[in-house]
């Protein structure tokens, strides 16, 4: 009698592994005939009691491992049944729904605004020349005519490195100047865009680190006409054709002589007066003929060549023509900013 117990316990294992539910109503099916609460192993458990003692334990045995098999193929059928189930959900594709929006970035307005006067000079000529930003002293200062304890070392507070005093964070572009001029051979006309860093206490019109953009033009014959009328074709680019400028006598070491160039801003209302000291002219960038020095100190004969060189701060110009008024937002990253700066895209 026992044997014939066994038998069938055995056809069930047999119909168990053999099953594949293939739907879940097929699932449930399974469920009720094996786990559920009227499953087909309850009558088996009712025989029990016809068992004979000695052999009980090893019934009980194999009836635990059917109803472990079972709950095993029901698990892993339900499991198949889910995957499959959402494999068909990405086939039930919507080819007619609209296409979700693409978050496009934008351009940086220091990137923008540097690309443009990159754009206006080359127009005329001028080369982009890139250059380190970790500089030794002699280009950053020695050879620009601004030997150690020169009083016009204090103009700039400097970032030096730790580890070698004679290293620096460049302070200005300006350091270009004496690369290109030791490297490169007459005539030269570059530009160099690039970040600068200074010890200053960040404020709303100053930051330790910003960007300039230093021109350097030597050739035979150069004179300070020919810059004027650059720097004023540059103005005219980049603020309008009816910009108004005008130079003021300045001091750089390394120019002589001297100038800064203002736009006429205007005085149309409160913030005009303030940003302008009341005087309605703005200062856009320094400039200069090239002292005979610094082309000495460069080896370039001064009897021969001569050359003017000027440096403006990007982010000046980016708050002049966008009317930014917080130097610190070019370097926040807050989106709701810069999102301002993106171009239309169909
Ligand atoms: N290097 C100067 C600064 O950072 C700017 C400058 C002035 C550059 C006059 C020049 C120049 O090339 O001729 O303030």
């Amino acid at each position: 009698m026992i044997a014939e117990l066994y038998q069938k316990l055995d056809a069930l294992q047999r119909e168990i592994e053999a099953s594949a539910p293939a739907s879940s109503e097929e699932l449930e099916q399974f469920r009720i005939r094996f786990l559920g609460s009227k499953n087909v192993f309850k009558p088996f458990f009712g025989e029990m009691r016809n068992v004979p003692n000695e052999d009980k334990r090893t019934y009980g045995q194999r009836m635990n491992e059917l109803r472990t098999i079972a709950q095993k193929r029901f698990d892993d059928a339900q499991a198949e049944l889910k995957a499959t189930d959402s494999g068909a959900k990405s086939h039930d594709l919507d080819l007619t729904a609209p296409g979700r929006p693409y978050q496009h970035g934008s351009r940086h307005p220091v990137s923008i605004v540097m690309n443009e006067i990159i754009d206006i000079f080359s127009r005329i000529g001028f080369v982009v020349a890139e250059e380190r930003e970790i500089e030794d002293d002699w280009h950053n200062f020695t050879a620009l005519n601004t030997p150690e304890n020169h009083p016009a070392r204090d103009m700039q507070d400097t970032f030096y490195l730790q580890a070698n005093a004679d290293l620096m964070l460049r302070t200005h572009t300006s350091s270009v100047q004496a690369r290109v001029m030791t490297t490169q051979k007459t005539p030269i006309r570059i530009i160099a865009p690039g970040r600068v860093y200074r010890n200053e206490t960040v404020s709303a019109r100053s930051h330790c680190q910003f960007h300039q953009v230093e021109g350097l033009y030597i050739d035979e014959d150069v004179s300070f006409a020919d810059m004027k009328q650059t720097l004023y074709y540059y103005a005219q680019s980049i603020y309008g054709k009816d910009v108004k400028v005008r130079l003021r006598p300045s001091y750089f070491p390394f120019t002589e002589p001297s100038a800064e160039m203002d736009v006429y801003w205007g005085l149309k209302d409160e913030n005009d007066y303030r940003i302008t000291k009341g005087t309605g002219w703005l200062e856009i960038l320094g400039c200069g003929m090239v002292d005979p020095q610094v082309l000495i100190n460069c080896d370039i004969d001064p009897d021969k060549y001569s050359g003017f060189a000027f440096g403006m701060g990007i982010e000046r110009q980016a708050m002049l023509k966008y009317r930014i008024n917080d130097i610190r937002a070019f370097f926040e990253n807050d989106v709701r900013f810069l999102r301002q700066f993106s171009t239309a895209v169909i």
